[in-house]
């Protein structure tokens, strides 16, 4: 029953992190007043909690016990792409993460962010929406088994 919970959890991180992080490029694009700034806050508190989910469910899923066991995806090529893959999404995620954090202070104590990079984060929202598609292609690969050594 666990298991069923934990995997149920993991496609609910992907059902949350698909939509928040196609909302924070749509608020990065728009006019960032006091509603755009509201909606992309929302929408990175929903992305980070997303990532959080994926990591924790997916590290139980995987060395848990929880499904095929960790001998089947420490050898399976598609498991280390796919963690290549999310590990490039944290790495592409930093620079956004340092920044809205600081224009969350920013606006906190009364001041003006200065929100220039908007365009590029914009970009690397978006580049970051497209492996999380591509990651779900990969696990579907990976859970039947294909890139089995
Ligand atoms: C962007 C991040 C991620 C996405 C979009 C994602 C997506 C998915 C999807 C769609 C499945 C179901 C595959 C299927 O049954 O057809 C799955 C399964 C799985 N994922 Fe993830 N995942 C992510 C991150 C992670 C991480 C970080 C780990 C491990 C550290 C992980 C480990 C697993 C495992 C072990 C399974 C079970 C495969 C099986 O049934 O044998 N995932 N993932």
């Amino acid at each position: 029953m666990f298991s069923a919970i934990v995997s149920a959890l993991h496609l609910l991180a992907l059902a949350i992190g698909l939509p928040a992080v196609y909302l924070r490029g749509r608020a990065l694009k728009g006019r960032l007043d006091r509603e755009g700034f509201q909606r992309l806050f929302a929408a990175d508190s929903v992305w980070g909690v997303a990532a959080g989910l994926w990591l924790v469910t997916g590290l139980l899923r995987a060395f848990g016990g929880l499904e095929k066991g960790s001998a089947f995806y420490l050898g399976s090529r598609l498991f280390w792409l796919k963690m290549g893959l999310f590990l490039l999404v944290v790495a592409l995620e930093i620079w956004p993460m340092i920044t809205l954090m600081r224009w969350r202070v920013a606006l906190r104590n009364g001041g003006t962010p200065d929100t220039s990079p908007a365009r590029a984060l914009y970009g690397i929202t978006h580049a970051e929406m497209a492996l999380v598609v591509l990651i779900v292609f990969v696990a579907a690969f990976m859970a039947r088994g294909f890139g089995a050594h």
